[in-house]
């Protein structure tokens, strides 16, 4: 495990977006496994940058979303695709063919997971997967269980995801109570994880997944197993490492 330090939000931004193109760059055609949330969003936007300056192209690249809340169309504006649209794909190159995110609207939420874990397959797995943190150690919507979850699977958000979550809808009342996230097994099996977190309320969690037992009350506890994992943070979300741990943080 690699954990690297940035000042802010901007140099955590940089940190993962670097990590993020060396992939694109060295397989033009990678799969890249993306997350949503207000962590990657100045990663994206860094890529787009490189992007418009002809360093990084994602023509061929592929990609896999985390998870998707039940119930919402690709076209509601808090649904995990609009994000995604907004946030990288209308702003890159990328070919929305090759574009997955699990179906909101799927009638069949079993048949919606099992496609989906088709997908994957079908890609031969993921090679960069991205990943932010809930305030809970979610990692996708893989919350707190007794078990890691391996398959894609609908998931009940617990009340902490939910109030977390709410600052993005007009009210709690809102937000969906049901998701379709990745499950683990992608997610350890993808040949670099790159977790991104930032700010003072990340600081205990970071702490706890990559320093605490590895169990599925904290659902990233688990990437410490991971064959590859680089965390990109900044210093608010670092302080609890840096008291703790200042000897595995990279400056
Ligand atoms: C959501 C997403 C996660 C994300 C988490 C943290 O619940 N499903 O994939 O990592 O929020 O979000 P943020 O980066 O906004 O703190």
């Amino acid at each position: 495990m690699r954990i690297l330090y940035a000042e802010d939000y901007e140099g955590m931004s940089f940190n993962a977006a670097k990590v993020m193109a060396s992939v694109i760059i060295n397989k033009p055609d990678a799969v890249l496994g993306l997350a949503t949330g207000s962590s990657p969003v100045g990663m994206y936007e860094d890529l787009a940058d490189w992007y418009r300056k002809g360093i990084i192209s994602f023509r061929q690249c592929r990609s896999v979303n985390l998870d998707e809340y039940v119930g919402l169309s690709p076209e509601h504006n808090m649904s995990y695709a609009y994000f995604m649209r907004e946030n990288l794909f209308k702003n890159v190159d990328i070919d929305m063919k090759n574009v997955n995110i699990p179906s909101g609207l799927a009638e069949d939420g079993d048949a919606e997971c099992a496609r989906y874990d088709a997908v994957i397959d079908s890609l031969g797995g993921i090679d960069i997967q991205l990943l932010g943190i809930g305030n809970n150690g979610h990692i996708g919507f893989n919350e707190p269980a007794d078990h890691f979850p391996l398959g894609t699977h609908r998931v009940t958000l617990t009340d902490s995801t939910i109030d977390a979550n709410k600052r993005f809808f007009a009210s709690r009342d809102d937000v969906p109570r049901f998701a379709y996230t990745m499950g683990i097994k992608p997610i350890m099996q993808a040949k670099k994880v790159l977790l991104v977190a930032s700010g003072e309320g990340k600081a205990e969690i970071l702490e706890k997944a990559f320093f605490g037992p590895v169990t599925p009350e904290v659902p990233a506890s688990i990437l410490q197993m991971a064959e590859d994992l680089v965390v990109c943070a900044d210093r608010a979300a670092l302080s609890v490492i840096m008291k703790k741990h200042p000897e595995c943080v990279e400056k």
